[in-house]
């Protein structure tokens, strides 16, 4: 049988309509936007509640130091790129993280995409102007098109319904890669094999012949492989367009919960996370867990108001704040956030993004970052906890599987001059595949000396 929401519940969650909504893009035609939306909401759930609650469960263990977050993918997936080749490769270098995560931390790695639905930005400028022309800013393949146009930069609420199928057949590929076989350790480690064999990568010898022996060990010892062919992987990408992710909100027919079926795990972006705002109040009802982006000025007050907001029950791994102070605060910025809302009680599981707060300029005009800064960030978080006697439980990191050059340095040290060669984000710049394996086994040492 299957259980009706009472009707106040339903009434909630129109509540947001009435509520400031923030980096909303103007839909020019409200009967075009009703008519996408009527039909989106008959459309089937990407994603399961038990799916959803079964990671909540995997984030209250990484909240208490018991498991840790990796969640990665593009800045905005494409509707052009979320092809089965990217797809692949993005959750081959996911996977290779994490095999090397695990070997370091000792501790299983919850493996997130930000992936299957991540077609929709926030942007500083509502306008672009090049050349005296002024159009609407690019938003995201999910509301509007990426070339300079009138016709490709006016929002079309079709385009909600082309994210919605390709998120569809993202997650239907993600799911036969994790479950097929593609997932087998034996073959992660072969791969990770692969990027070790180039002498750029030497400093991280030790512990790649350490994880090799463990692998020998437990061939030795009779570990069934077979049983580690499969993984869960979830999905995950920013709630920022509140019409699709309300139409993406379903009833559970089990329990009389709403959750939002389009994504495992949403996150509020660190522009709409205004604790009286539309996005706040639309994703404290719904069952999924929630992440919430933190910059360098929020105050302590601001997350305790995020916390009785999006967690009034103290539940475990219902909250994970994604910081994102930049290298240079967030040593300074952290503490005193950690402290509060450790001191409140209601636990929060603490992810580190130290992609967005180190976004800069390069002299030829590439909107960069530096792969040593990123790390640095990384080092400020693991610091800050361990000072603070709290748990590091996650990276939330911008990547790609191919070999882009959109970040300078690593090992095979993209310069500025190397930029030019191959960069394709149409926002923010990710770390290649070689980049993210070097984050891997950066963040392993950090991990094991925790
Ligand atoms: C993002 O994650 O791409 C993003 C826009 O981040 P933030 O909300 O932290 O600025
Ligand atoms: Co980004």
């Amino acid at each position: 049988m299957s259980i009706k929401a009472p009707e106040d519940v339903l009434a909630g969650l129109q509540h947001w309509r009435n509520l400031p909504a923030a980096h909303q893009p103007e839909w020019p035609d409200a009967a075009e936007l009703s008519a996408a939306t009527t039909e989106l909401r008959e459309w089937p759930p990407l994603v399961f509640a038990g799916e959803a609650d079964s990671l909540r469960g995997k984030l209250a263990a990484a909240q208490r130091g018991e498991a840790f977050l990796l969640q990665g993918g593009d800045c905005a997936e494409t509707f052009a790129e979320s092809t089965a080749d990217r797809i692949r490769n993005k959750i081959r270098t996911i996977l290779q993280m994490a095999a090397v995560l695990t070997y370091g931390g000792g501790l299983p790695v919850v493996k997130m995409g930000r992936m299957a639905g991540q077609y929709a930005k926030p942007r500083s400028n509502n306008l672009e102007t090049r050349d005296g022309v002024t159009l609407p800013a690019y938003r995201g393949d999910a509301v509007n098109g990426h070339p300079f146009t009138e016709a490709a930069r006016t929002p079309d609420p079709q385009r909600l319904l082309r994210a919605y199928h390709h998120s569809a057949t993202t997650i239907n590929l993600i799911r036969a890669f994790t479950q097929g076989g593609y997932a087998d350790l034996r073959l992660v480690h072969d791969w990770n094999r692969g990027f070790m064999s180039n002498p750029a990568y030497a400093r991280y010898e030790v512990l790649a012949g350490e994880i090799d022996r463990a692998m020998r060990f437990m061939n030795a010892a009779g570990v069934d492989f077979d049983a580690l062919k499969t993984v869960d992987f979830y999905t995950s990408h920013e709630a920022l367009l509140l019409e699709y992710e309300s139409a993406m909100t379903r009833i559970d027919s089990r329990t009389g919960t709403p959750y939002n079926t389009s994504g495992h795990f949403l996150w509020i972006g660190e522009r709409t996370r205004q604790a009286d705002g539309a996005h706040v109040d639309l994703l404290s009802r719904v069952r999924n867990p929630i992440g919430v982006k933190l910059g360098p000025t929020t105050t302590g007050d601001d997350a305790l108001a995020l916390v009785d907001r999006l967690n009034p029950d103290g539940e475990p791994g219902r909250l994970t704040f994604i910081t994102r102070m930049g290298a240079g605060r967030i040593r300074d910025v952290l503490p005193g956030l950690v402290e509060r809302v450790t001191a409140d009680g209601r636990p929060a599981t603490w992810v580190c993004d130290p992609m967005h707060g180190n976004t800069i300029t390069s002299p030829s005009g590439y909107k960069t970052r530096e792969l040593a800064t990123v790390l640095d960030e990384v080092h400020g978080f693991f610091e800050v906890h361990h000072a603070l006697g709290t748990v590091p439980g996650g990276l939330h990191v911008e990547l790609t599987g191919d070999d882009v050059t959109e970040v300078l340095g690593g090992s095979e040290e993209v310069d500025d001059a190397a930029l030019a060669r191959r960069y394709e984000t149409l926002v923010d710049p990710r770390l290649n595949h070689q980049q993210s394996l070097e984050m891997a086994f950066d963040v392993a040492e950090l991990l094991r000396d925790r």
